[in-house]
């Protein structure tokens, strides 16, 4: 058996250092006893974009970026997708087991009356200008629950946070489809505890003039696949800020905020997105090269392909691309999938694609989805939110419960100026 540890020799200085290595890793505070006289800080890691750094241990998602393989708790995440619910797969993340009947029913009680948001937040919705992105107005607007739940500021206290848990879990899609309906102009559809998560969700965002509003089984089933496919990504850009924001101990519905911003941005969630803003300017099959060969020339990105972590294809891609077809079939074809189908085939064979091992993403295609299901564009990233909630949630849980960890202070390498006496302002010379 080989030692655990990494040999250092500095050097600077000659010395030899001995640093035990653990899960494949080393402690980077272990290198600060590497120094070059004693006055000196000690040696760092400059990692910008953390792309070989691990910031925490974690037992919720597993990714093997290389073999294109999603677990969630150990859960293939095929087959959480097949045999699975949302709603079941969420209990499965923030709890660490799937939940027996009893367990399952009562989770499902519990989200389901938490659905209602407090009036109040309503009309901060309408304050909104008319062509508000629903982003925008989903991220302040779970913000301000912060405000109506002062109790969530306790978060040390592990059955407050399993409340307010609860609470985002069932809220988010309330805030997300009130913020669509603001957009239309359309009045706004208080929940329906009769209907699933998914079938309420709908009912909110779609319900016009009907008593009872009836989701269509393959569009609400579709929804829930997705939403599974959403529901964590480990340690990613809006989980970082989830966690980052969440170790100063704020309540978790400015965290939630903090981390749908995050989430908004054209490289993260808003990639969706962009993915059906791309191929609408392609606009047809036969601009495919044309477009591929601008995007090798550095002229902008090929959206919904390549990812920090997969170097292969993306599982989750390869799901929903099979999906596809009961949604087109139920909904009706979508033109831009021809065009999608011919991108995704002339990117797998080309060389600048190949070389850089770039493939589609869970994006790619489920903006496709959405857009079939009658979800507008400016939609896509806020049904992302909606879905991850809960992976921020776990994340969050997780953190907190976590003895190593602490408030999320990264170091810098300065390189400005040296010090230097204050010139005053008449004194001042342009160089
Ligand atoms: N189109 C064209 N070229 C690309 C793309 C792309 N989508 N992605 C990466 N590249 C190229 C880069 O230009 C770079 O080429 P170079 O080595 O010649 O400079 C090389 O591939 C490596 O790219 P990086 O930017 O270093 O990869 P990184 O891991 O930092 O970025 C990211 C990952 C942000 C996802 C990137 O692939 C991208 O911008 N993709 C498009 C946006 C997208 O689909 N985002 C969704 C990700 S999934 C999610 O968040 C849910």
């Amino acid at each position: 058996m080989p030692q655990q540890s990494l040999t250092v020799i500095d050097n600077r200085t000659g010395k030899k250092y001995e640093i035990p290595v653990e899960n494949d890793s080393i402690r980077s505070m272990d290198l600060r006893q590497i120094k070059v006289h004693d006055g000196d800080f000690g040696l760092m890691c400059y990692d910008p974009a953390f792309v070989n750094t691990a910031a925490c241990r974690s037992r919720i998602t597993y990714i093997d970026g290389d073999q294109g393989i999603l677990r969630y708790r150990g859960y293939p995440i095929e087959e959480l997708a097949e045999h699975s619910t949302y709603l079941e797969t969420a209990y499965l993340l923030l709890n660490g087991e799937l939940p027996d009947a009893k367990e399952y029913e009562d989770w499902i009680y519990q989200v389901t009356h938490h659905t209602f948001i407090h009036e109040n937040v309503k009309h901060m919705m309408e304050s909104f200008r008319y062509d508000a992105h629903p982003m925008g107005m989903l991220a302040s607007t779970v913000a301000a629950l912060s405000t109506f739940y002062p109790e969530a500021k306790n978060v040390m206290d592990p059955e407050n946070r399993q409340h307010q848990a609860f609470r985002l879990i069932a809220k988010m899609p309330t805030l997300a489809a009130f913020s669509y309906r603001h957009s239309i102009g359309m009045p706004y559809v208080y929940p329906d505890n009769d209907l699933s998560y998914i079938g309420n969700f709908l009912n909110m965002m779609f319900r016009t003039t009907e008593l009872k509003y009836v989701p269509d089984p393959v569009l609400e089933k579709a929804l829930d696949v997705l939403f599974i496919l959403h529901a964590d990504h480990e340690q990613n850009c809006s989980t970082s800020a989830m966690r980052g924001v969440g170790s100063s101990h704020p309540d978790p519905y400015v965290a939630i905020a903090a981390a749908t911003a995050a989430l908004y941005g054209p490289l993260h969630g808003g990639a969706n997105e962009a993915v059906l803003r791309m191929l609408r300017q392609i606009g047809n099959k036969q601009r495919v090269p044309e477009f591929v060969k601008k995007v090798k020339a550095g002229e902008g990105r090929l959206m919904g392909f390549g990812h920090r972590v997969y170097k292969s294809y993306d599982p989750r891609a390869k799901i929903i691309k099979r999906m596809a077809d009961a949604v087109f079939e139920a909904s009706g074809s979508n033109p831009l999938l021809d065009i999608a189908l011919e991108l995704e085939r002339i990117a797998l064979s080309d060389d600048y694609f190949v070389t850089r091992r770039l493939y589609p993403n869970v994006d790619f295609y489920s903006g496709l989805i959405y857009q079939a299901m009658g979800l507008p564009v400016d939609m896509f990233p806020v049904l992302f939110a909606i879905a991850r909630t809960v992976g921020w949630l776990a994340q969050w849980e997780e953190m907190l419960r976590d003895p190593e960890q602490k408030i999320a202070r990264p170091r810098q390498i300065y390189l400005g100026e040296e010090k230097r006496a204050y010139v005053p302002r008449e004194m001042r010379r342009k160089k």
